[in-house]
């Protein structure tokens, strides 16, 4: 099945259009400079119906994003988080990932961006593991890059950007070629930052480490729910710079993301993490964080959104 058989329907600058007519020109300004912003999100299918999971959050940070980079997205925060739901709706998804983006389209060809429109697209469909459902419950393969995440003073890594990705690219190719499932990066000092598209947790002797937001990496949305619910089962949570070597000795990592959700990690660099495979805290995390995605226990954080 194709990603495009799952849903027929696009939101493109207000109006729900279909899935094929859903283009723009060569000569867009995104297109050649990589000037969007966008999220990644995903709905559950809960039982009490279909819930968006931190929707309100993930469009502050679409919003953050283009401020950054004084993008004007032509409608209020409450507008996007609607349009969102809308389009899970009119697909008629359950459990679906959800892509808002919101670029500068045709206008002129200039680096300057400003005199460009806006546009913005929300697309949604079905997808499942993004590392695997045998990733999920048996741990992934990764490598550390040779690619480093920008300096802070070169590419906002708080700002979900399209042109960041480029650095994520050579990390994925780099990691794939190697025969990983995955990269992580380090930063421009040396010190672990994250996947190229995740964050990362270390457990070592129950106490759970993750780099800050200095260590030029995302803001991530599931590693604040992640920090929220492992203190809430007890857990002590560490933000600090962690070195490279602090990830082959750890009891556990794993990797937290939107579409990687909880992934365990089983190896790093060919040396095996822990057991080799989940380990008790990350199955305790991942399992209590599905139960509040799905529905199952309270959602007492107020995280999900029904459409
Ligand atoms: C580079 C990067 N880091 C971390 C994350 C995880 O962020 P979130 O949990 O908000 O999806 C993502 C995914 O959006 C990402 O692309």
């Amino acid at each position: 099945m194709a990603w495009d058989d799952t849903a027929s329907k696009i939101w493109m600058d207000g109006k729900i259009i279909d899935w094929k007519d859903a283009n723009i020109h060569v000569l867009s300004h995104v297109v050649h400079y990589g000037t969007s912003v966008f999220e990644g999100i995903r709905a559950y299918d809960t039982e009490n119906g279909v819930a968006v999971f931190r929707l309100k959050e993930h469009v502050k940070r679409l919003f953050d994003s283009a401020k950054i980079y004084k993008i004007d997205i032509p409608y209020t925060q409450e507008e996007v988080a609607e349009a969102i739901r809308q389009t899970v709706r009119v697909n008629d998804l359950k459990s679906c990932y959800i892509r808002p983006i919101v670029f500068r389209g045709y206008g002129e060809l200039g680096v300057n961006p400003l005199n460009c429109p806006v546009n913005v697209v929300i697309a949604a469909w079905e997808w499942g593991s993004y590392l695997g459902e045998e990733g999920m419950a048996n741990g992934v393969d990764i490598g550390v890059s040779t690619w480093r995440k920008p300096a802070p003073d070169t590419f906002p890594t708080l700002a979900k950007c399209g042109a960041n990705y480029m650095n994520s690219q050579l990390a994925k190719i780099e990691a794939i070629e190697n025969g990983f499932d995955e990269a992580i990066m380090l930063d421009y000092t040396g010190y672990v930052s994250e996947g190229s598209g995740e964050n990362i947790f270390l457990v070592e002797d129950g106490v759970l480490h993750t780099p800050t937001i200095a260590s030029s990496n995302l803001r991530g949305i599931t590693r604040d729910s992640i920090i929220t619910v492992a203190k809430d089962l007890g857990y002590e949570v560490i933000e600090e710079t962690i070195t490279r070597e602090r990830l082959y000795l750890a009891d556990e990592v794993f990797f937290t993301g939107t579409a990687a959700e909880v992934t365990p990690i089983r190896s790093i660099d060919h040396k095996t993490i822990g057991i080799g495979k989940r380990g008790p805290v990350a199955e305790e995390i991942q399992s209590t964080f599905f139960e509040i995605v799905e529905g199952s226990k309270d959602d007492k954080y107020g995280w999900l959104d029904f459409i």
